[in-house]
């Protein structure tokens, strides 16, 4: 299989974590004989320091003539004084616009092999398989206006939350969709007791429902989620909600697998084109140090491989790797407070263990 990826490596430990990717992916595409062709592309801060804006044209239309793009993570102290239309945020806001990605999965398995690590009890997060389904393109990160202005006389803001009801829709079908090939439970999570948009929201999780009947919805108001996200996590099949708090309850679920290091996701358009990415951000604070955790981002290429390569074999082969190499008691400094290995040891480990599953 002949196939061009994208890599958009962008800011702070964003680099180091996308070497890791394209080291195993490139690993994979010997084993397996399929021919991987990787282009580069400018994002976020690199793109501000090399040509004044968080997305360049190019970077799109590189994203755009390639089969699926992996990246690393945007932002900064650097950057954070800049204006809003120029911040690296905004980089990976406009590309999920452009490639319209408006269902981001969010994965949250609790691997045997780390539940010591979660700051979680045992008993708790054993076994837990959650996949939020985050909308990825609407809401109130972009709705207009968004502004500084006068109100009342005195100096106030504005943001605004918009959805089209077919925005909602179709991020509520691909749900179901993965409901009905897993635990066959959808909890829609939502502030219907306060917002319209989530009333509405509502409506529309009740109409898609009719379509999966062996499917069944539960409606979940978003405080109590993120409480039963930590009380009780194993109730929860997929979680589908809106942009702002999938953001946060994936942040926060991540606890449950050990390290928000560890969160792949998947963000889709419906073809089989995909932008992946590890949830997490560009972590200043452990930038350059070899240091990061690259196994969120090393899952987020088996996602590549299963979502827009349908390479299932491949994309098991990275798991069950990463599996490995945890139980044999690896980690980095984020899972561990002893013994904490590099990001290029991690990465060279999960590559010498796919190495064995294939040759075994
Ligand atoms: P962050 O996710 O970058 O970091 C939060 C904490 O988790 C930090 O202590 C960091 O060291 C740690 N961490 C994150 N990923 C890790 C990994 N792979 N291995 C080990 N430790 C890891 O969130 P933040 O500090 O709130 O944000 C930093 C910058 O990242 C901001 O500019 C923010 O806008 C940006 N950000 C970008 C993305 C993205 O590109 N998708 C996501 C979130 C935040
Ligand atoms: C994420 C990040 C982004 C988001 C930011 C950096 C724009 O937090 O991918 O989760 O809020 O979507
Ligand atoms: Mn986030």
């Amino acid at each position: 299989m002949i196939k061009k990826i994208t890599t958009l490596p962008g800011d702070g430990i964003g680099p180091e974590i996308v070497e890791s990717g394209k080291a195993v992916l490139q690993v994979i595409a010997d084993l397996y004989g399929h021919q991987f062709e990787f282009q580069e592309g400018l994002i976020g801060g690199a793109a501000i320091d090399a040509t004044g804006v968080p997305l360049p044209d190019e970077t799109i239309e590189r994203c755009q003539s390639s089969d699926a793009c992996l990246l690393g993570a945007v932002g900064g102290p650097k950057w954070d004084q800049q204006p809003p239309h120029l911040r690296p945020e905004k980089g990976l806001l406009a590309i999920r616009q452009a490639l319209n990605l408006y269902a981001n999965l969010r994965p949250v398995q609790a691997l045997d092999a780390l539940i010591e690590e979660s700051t979680l009890k045992p008993e708790v997060v054993s076994g837990v398989d959650v996949l939020i389904v985050r909308e990825l393109t609407g809401g109130i990160y972009f709705g207009e206006p968004r502004e500084r202005r006068t109100i009342d006389g005195e100096e106030g803001v504005v943001d605004t939350l918009v959805y089209k009801k077919s925005e909602i829709e179709r991020l509520l079908h691909r749900a179901f969709q993965f409901a009905e090939i897993r635990g066959k439970h959808v909890t829609s999570v939502d502030k219907a007791n306060v917002l319209e948009s989530s009333r509405m929201w509502r409506e529309c999780a009740n109409e898609v429902a009719t379509h999966y009947p062996s499917v069944t919805l539960e409606h979940m108001l978003v405080d109590n989620a993120a409480m039963q996200l930590i009380r009780q996590p194993k109730q929860f099949d997929v979680l589908v909600t809106e942009n702002l708090f999938g953001d946060i309850l994936s942040d926060e679920a991540s606890m449950i697998t050990g390290s928000l290091g560890m969160l792949p996701s998947a963000s889709l358009n419906g073809t089989a084109f995909g932008l992946y990415e590890p949830v997490h951000g560009s972590a200043p604070d452990i930038a350059g140090l070899n240091q990061a955790n690259p196994l969120a981002t090393i899952a987020s290429t088996a996602m590549l491989l299963r979502y827009s390569f349908g390479l299932l074999e491949e994309a098991d082969c990275i798991e069950q790797a990463i599996n490995q190499v945890l139980l044999k008691g690896y980690r980095t400094a984020d899972l561990t407070n002893a013994n904490a290995i590099s990001t290029e040891e991690m990465t060279k480990a999960v590559i010498k263990e796919i190495k064995v599953a294939i040759h075994s």
